[in-house]
Formats: C-alpha cells, structure tokens, sequence
C-alpha cells in the first residue's frame, strides 16, 4: 500500500516534472511574440482581431482556410480554447501543415486545433457537421469558391473572415461583390493592423 502510494506520487511529481506549462498565457504569449513570422503569416493586430471576434462571438466551430506556419491559428485557437470551441486548419503545403502541427503542440493546443493537409476546395465540400466561423486566408482569387464549399454547413449568425481585401481587392472581386451585395451577409472591412497596408472583411451571415 505504502509502496503504491509512492509510486503515484512519484509519477505524478515527474509527470509535472515533464511537463512544461506550455498552455500557460505567459509562455503562449512569449511564444508569439517571438514567432518567427514570414510574409504569408497575419499580423499580430489582424490575429488578435480573430481571437477576439471568437471570442466575442462566443464560436464552437472555426475552420481556418490556409494555415502557413500556424501564428493565425495559435491566436485562433486561444480563442476557440476558451470558448470550449475547437479549429480546423486546412493547409494544401504538406511541410506548412506540419510546422503548423508542431507550433500549436508546442503551445498546447492540440487537442484544440487540427490541421488537415489539402486543397481547401475538395477538403471543405467534406467537412461534417455546422460551423459559426470561418477565416479565410489562402488563395486569393479563389476565396468565393472556398466560401461557396462551405456555405450551407455555416450556421445563422456566422462570422466569416476574409483577409487581405484591400490589396488583393481585384483578385477577389467575386468574393467582395457577393458578401457585400447579398441579403444573406453583413459586411464590413476593417484595418487592425497597419503592418501591410491591409485589411479584413469581417461578415455576419443573416439567414
Ligand atoms: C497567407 S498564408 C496563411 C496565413 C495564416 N492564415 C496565418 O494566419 O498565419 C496562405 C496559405 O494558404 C495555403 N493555400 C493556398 N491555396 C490553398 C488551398 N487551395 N487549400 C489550402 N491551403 C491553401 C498556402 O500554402 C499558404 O500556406
């Protein structure tokens, strides 16, 4: 009896032991500050904006379209852990889903997000179930075909979330002329971050 009792709580001081507190908030932000983002990742500003309108919009079930390395969906899924709510990052690079993979266990969100390796449009049309958010960041011309596969799975008040709209505005004119144009959608383009000069068009879906 002795014997079990202390080698549970050994196990359980080197369980600890083991273990760092990478789900803390100090280490997740430290994390991020020291991410080593490139061109293709969102800003601080825009992906705090993500968190914060998952947060506020109190999602379940986000879907991200183009992961890169992952700092869109760490900020994303800060959110989505709170929530209670969880993410699906689709990713068509096979070495950017898994650098994605790998940052998001290294902040402990892996039971949180997944990132699932393919090309958004054939990965979308087979997703199950109802979604209430939707960040889209991956080819720009193709950003109403991504929404047009996943549109009857979003729920009546949905955000959608499309990036990059002010400087890649002609190469999704489709998109920015349905979402701003239908009965279905609120829309409104937003600037969190001046870093590139960009923006987001953040969208409320009505029916
Ligand atoms: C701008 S980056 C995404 C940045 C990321 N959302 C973030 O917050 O850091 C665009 C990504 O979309 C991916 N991509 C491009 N076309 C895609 C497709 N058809 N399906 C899935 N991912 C795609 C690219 O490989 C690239 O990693």
């Amino acid at each position: 009896m002795r014997r079990a009792l202390f080698s549970l709580v050994f196990a359980s001081l080197f369980a600890v032991a083991a273990d760092p507190a990478n789900n803390s908030a100090e280490f997740r932000k430290e994390f991020l500050d020291k991410f080593q983002r490139t061109g293709l990742s969102t800003t601080p500003g825009d992906a705090m904006m993500l968190r914060i309108l998952i947060e506020a919009r109190g999602a379940k079930r986000g879907i991200e379209v183009g992961a890169a390395s992952g700092y869109g969906a760490i900020n994303m899924g800060i959110g989505f852990e709170r929530t209670g709510g969880r993410l699906t990052s689709v990713e068509i690079d096979p070495r950017r889903a898994e650098v994605t993979r790998q940052n998001l266990a290294k902040v402990g969100l892996e039971e949180t997000c997944s990132v699932v390796t393919g090309d958004a449009l054939k990965v979308l049309p087979a997703l199950e179930g109802e979604f209430d958010f939707i960040f889209i960041d991956a080819a720009k011309p193709d950003y109403l075909k991504y929404l047009k596969a996943v549109e009857a799975k979003l729920r009546k008040g949905s955000v959608v979330v499309a990036d990059n709209v002010i400087v890649s505005a002609r190469a999704m004119a489709d998109y920015l002329e349905y979402v701003q144009n239908s009965p279905d959608y609120e829309t409104v383009i937003i600037r969190s971050s001046m870093e590139k000069n960009d923006g987001m068009a953040v969208s409320y879906k009505l029916k």
